[in-house]
């Protein structure tokens, strides 16, 4: 059941040591190259990757391959993760008909920066990695966070509980004091927010962008002093109780601040619409797009802003909801001007994109160039008919993953974040019994975690795409069903992620034509990622 996978790139090499395989040189400091994945077959169609107390994969890509070497890293069904291999540019060949697939890019067509790509500290990402022994939460965060791992660049927060906490709570449960007197954070913030926020801005080799959402006011505040259910905010704009929640807000962002936790941006409130339903079983808060968009406008905006968190200090998003509501959502909070103004993007989820194509996307940057799309949230096993919660070893979720990421980005959206960092072998801890699938699926019992396929995904995109990169035109000829997405880095590294989700291998030409072209085969149900720097 129990098979290692070795790399063909395994090196353990010193400040000076030099040492050439293939074409290329290779010189690393102190570092390992790459600890190759601990494989295991769970029998539900690939394997997972395996951290112990002693043992965790790493992988830190060469990310400055000699000119018109071409580094092309796969992941597969089969097994292989992050495997590496290079390539030499050739020119001048009439070989292009007998490839299947001809993957043209333009440099010149620039299209959006990248933000980044990241997941969520939920409160039961915490509890999963403050269950296992110290060192190996400093693993799991690194598996995500550092050099050595994903180099995730973005983090969401809950702002106090969700459904994935052990219970409903809010930063003030006292009745009444619109003066947030009693604010104050719970020990859910103590011991699984705070502390591994701060392990992830220690370990990373840049600045993490952090947002929070909030799923629901106080109970008081709420037109059925409930957490749950159909509720909104009582009275009406204008009023005390608006007023109050926009304040709580900025206490929140202050009480961060205390911890030197800096946030990039909020969202006005996950999924708005939960508030409409009747016995909705989690924590909500209902906005219609008018009362978001009168909320910016008369409370959250200016309450921000006066607390100097402004529009040009902290992300402002609206939405945090499914991707069919667009483009009529921005369309009612960002046609007034004055709500427009406090707004800097527009946050979507993935649950129900079967029925919400991602032209939606194109349609409402098109009508707001300058407000930024980002996608803020997907997992997987969240549907009811998906008895399996948490599916160790599942490529399909992992393809499910690569071709909603590859959407997204070629419909404008600045990044992509994933929902919980870490859950336990259920899919939870959730107090309301809405267990999902995660990356990362912790064994407490075991002292290890797995590494799932969905993990490898992100990480084909997210080591590579580094913030400040930017998407560049890329055409395809043939029909083998490939998705392709291209970019070009700060460092102009170029970038083409390729993502074949069918049972047979494809031989595909890459052309640039400042470079030549280079031939590869993609793999049956693989991702690929391939990186190569210009002239000179
Ligand atoms: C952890 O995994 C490694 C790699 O397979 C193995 O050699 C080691 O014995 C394991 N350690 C523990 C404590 O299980
Ligand atoms: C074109 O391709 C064929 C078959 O691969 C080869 O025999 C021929 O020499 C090539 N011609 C040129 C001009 O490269
Ligand atoms: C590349 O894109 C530019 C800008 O859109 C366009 O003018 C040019 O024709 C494209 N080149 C090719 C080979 O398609
Ligand atoms: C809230 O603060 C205001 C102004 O500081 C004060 O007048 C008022 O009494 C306070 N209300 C409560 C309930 O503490
Ligand atoms: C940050 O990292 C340094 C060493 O890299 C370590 O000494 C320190 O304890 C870490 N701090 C936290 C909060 O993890
Ligand atoms: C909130 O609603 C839930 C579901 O109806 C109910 O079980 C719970 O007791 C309610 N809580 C309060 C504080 O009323
Ligand atoms: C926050 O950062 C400052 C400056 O780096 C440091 O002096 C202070 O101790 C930090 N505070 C906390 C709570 O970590
Ligand atoms: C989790 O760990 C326990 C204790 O070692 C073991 O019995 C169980 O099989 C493990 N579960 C999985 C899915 O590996
Ligand atoms: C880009 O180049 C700079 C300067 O050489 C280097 O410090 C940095 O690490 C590079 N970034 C990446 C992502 O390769």
């Amino acid at each position: 059941m129990i098979k290692t996978y070795c790399s063909p790139l395994f090196v353990l090499c010193t400040t000076i040591t030099i040492i050439i395989i293939g074409f290329s040189e290779v010189c690393f400091t102190e570092q390992e190259v790459r600890r190759p994945c601990y494989s295991r077959d769970y029998g539900q169609g690939s394997i997972v990757c395996v951290c112990n107390s002693t043992y965790c994969d790493t992988f830190r890509p060469q990310l400055k391959p000699k000119p018109e070497i071409l580094t092309v890293y796969e992941s597969n069904k089969e097994g292989k993760r992050f495997y590496e291999k290079t390539v030499k540019f050739t020119y001048g060949s009439n070989l292009s008909g007998q490839y299947e697939t001809v993957v043209t890019v333009n440099k010149s067509q620039k299209f959006q920066e990248i933000l980044g790509f990241g997941g969520a500290f939920t409160d039961a990402a915490g509890i999963n990695i403050v269950s296992l022994p110290k060192k190996m939460q400093d693993m799991l965060i690194s598996s995500y966070f550092s050099p050595d791992g994903l180099e995730y660049s973005i983090g969401r927060v809950p702002i106090a509980s969700c459904d994935f906490s052990t219970h409903d709570y809010s930063y003030d449960d006292i009745p009444g004091d619109f003066n947030l007197t009693y604010f104050q954070l719970t020990k859910e913030d103590h011991l699984y927010k705070i502390p591994l926020i701060q392990k992830a801005m220690n370990v990373s080799s840049f600045q993490i962008l952090f947002y929070g959402s909030p799923w629901s006011s106080p109970a008081w505040m709420k037109t059925n002093e409930n957490m749950t259910g159909k509720g909104t905010l009582k009275g009406e704009v204008g009023g005390k109780y608006y007023e109050t929640w926009a304040n709580y807000f900025v206490r929140f962002l202050k009480a961060y601040a205390a911890y030197n936790i800096t946030f990039w941006g909020i969202t006005a409130q996950n999924e708005p619409l939960n508030g409409f339903r009747d016995n909705f079983p989690f924590q909500c808060l209902g906005f219609t797009p008018d009362s978001q968009r009168d909320f910016i406008k008369f409370h959250l905006g200016p309450a921000l802003e006066k607390a100097g968190f402004g529009p040009n200090k902290l992300q402002l998003m609206i939405m945090d909801d499914q991707r069919p509501l667009l483009p009529k959502w921005a369309e009612k909070v960002l046609q007034d001007p004055v709500a427009a103004k406090y707004v800097n993007g527009i946050g979507f989820h993935w649950y129900m994109n079967l029925v919400a194509p991602p032209k939606l996307l194109d349609i409402t940057h098109e009508m707001f160039p300058n407000k930024f799309l980002l996608a803020t949230e997907a997992c997987e096993g969240s549907f009811p008919w998906q008895k399996n919660k948490v599916i160790l070893g599942s490529w399909e979720r992992a393809e499910n993953y690569a071709h909603d990421i590859i959407q997204d980005l070629l419909h404008w959206s600045v990044g992509w974040v994933d929902w919980n960092l870490a859950l336990d072998l259920r899919g939870g801890p959730n107090w309301v019994n809405n267990f999902v699938d995660s990356p990362v699926i912790v064994n407490a019992t075991a002292k290890e975690f797995y590494k799932q396929p969905m993990y490898y995904v992100l990480g084909h995109f997210s080591k590579f795409i580094q913030r400040g990169s930017y998407r560049i035109g890329v055409s395809q000829t043939g029909s083998s069903g490939l998705e392709v997405a291209a970019f070009m880095t700060l460092n102009r590294t170029s970038v083409l992620v390729v993502v074949n989700r069918n049972a047979n291998p494809v031989n595909l030409m890459i052309k640039d034509p400042e470079l030549g072209h280079v031939v590869n085969t993609v793999s049956s149900h693989s991702i690929q990622t391939y990186v190569w720097q210009g002239k000179k």
